[in-house]
């Protein structure tokens, strides 16, 4: 097993790319904290990550959590604590665009201050918060979730892109300053995967429908972004440290 003996900590683990991360987590022997919001597919995903793990040692518990929310963060970890002892391996997921979002002159700036509470200010918390415990533990792996629009210009989502931006350059700062605690950051950048929230999107937004259209390979499944996440995760990446590593179907190439 890949991931044996190994506490990880995933943020919007309940849904899309967090719970098929949970779940592959499991499968390769993880204990799996999924910290959530939504209650409802919290709990769904613990029970299916917790299944994938019947015959590997893998284990996932379900904790209401929003990880904006200083207080609710900690809790979570201490929750986490008490039920496997540890955290070796902190994943932060929850995020996302909108509809909302737009060009800067366009941009309702409610939009603006819900995607820097939801990313950026929640990476940065359940970072603040898990690191210690990572180095506690003598060393892990942080998952941050950046995207493709931190890397190509992608017209219509600046609120979005910015804080994605973000999560990128502060990945690189954060894989100096813990790197002799020997803790791996590294940040994947997705671009069009098809989550539930993203099928949506992909109905109505005609930005991303243009840029679905130059995947090379396809656009994305939440499990390929995973398996990624399964390999930052593992000692495999032992060496791997301050990237921001794509999963595009190439689409940031052409
Ligand atoms: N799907 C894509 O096309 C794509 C592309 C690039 C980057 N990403 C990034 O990947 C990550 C996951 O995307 P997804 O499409 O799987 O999203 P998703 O919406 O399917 O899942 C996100 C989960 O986070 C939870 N969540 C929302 N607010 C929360 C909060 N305050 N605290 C805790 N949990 C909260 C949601 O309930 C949901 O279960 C996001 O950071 C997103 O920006 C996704």
């Amino acid at each position: 097993m890949r991931l044996e003996g190994k506490v990880a900590f995933i943020t919007g683990g309940g849904g899309g790319i967090g719970r098929a991360t949970a779940e592959r987590f499991s499968e390769e022997g993880a204990k799996v904290c999924i910290a959530e919001i939504d209650s409802k597919v919290g709990q769904k995903a613990a029970e299916a990550a917790h299944l994938k793990g019947k015959n590997t040692g893998g284990d996932a518990f379900f904790i209401n959590t929003n990880v904006s929310d200083e207080e609710s963060v900690k809790n979570a970890i201490k929750e986490t604590i008490k039920k496997y002892g540890k955290i070796d391996i902190l994943h932060n997921n929850a995020g996302g665009s909108t509809l909302e979002d737009g060009p800067v002159t366009e941009a309702p700036i409610e939009e603006f201050w819900r995607c820097i509470n939801l990313d950026l200010l929640g990476t940065f918390l359940c970072s603040k918060f898990v690191i210690p415990e990572i180095i506690k533990a003598g060393g892990g792996s942080v998952i941050n979730m950046s995207s493709n629009v931190a890397l190509m210009a992608l017209p219509g989502r600046d609120c979005y892109t910015a804080v994605k931006g973000a999560i990128a350059s502060m990945t690189r700062s954060m894989a100096v300053e813990y790197a002799p605690n020997k803790i791996r950051v590294n940040a994947i950048a997705p671009s069009v995967t098809l989550s539930d929230r993203v099928k949506k999107l992909l109905d109505s937004s005609t930005e991303i429908q243009t840029i679905s259209k130059t995947h090379l390979l396809g656009l994305g499944e939440p499990i390929h972004v995973a398996d990624l996440a399964v390999y930052l995760a593992s000692e495999e990446s032992n060496i791997t440290t301050g990237q921001v590593i794509s999963v595009d179907s190439g689409v940031t190439i052409v």
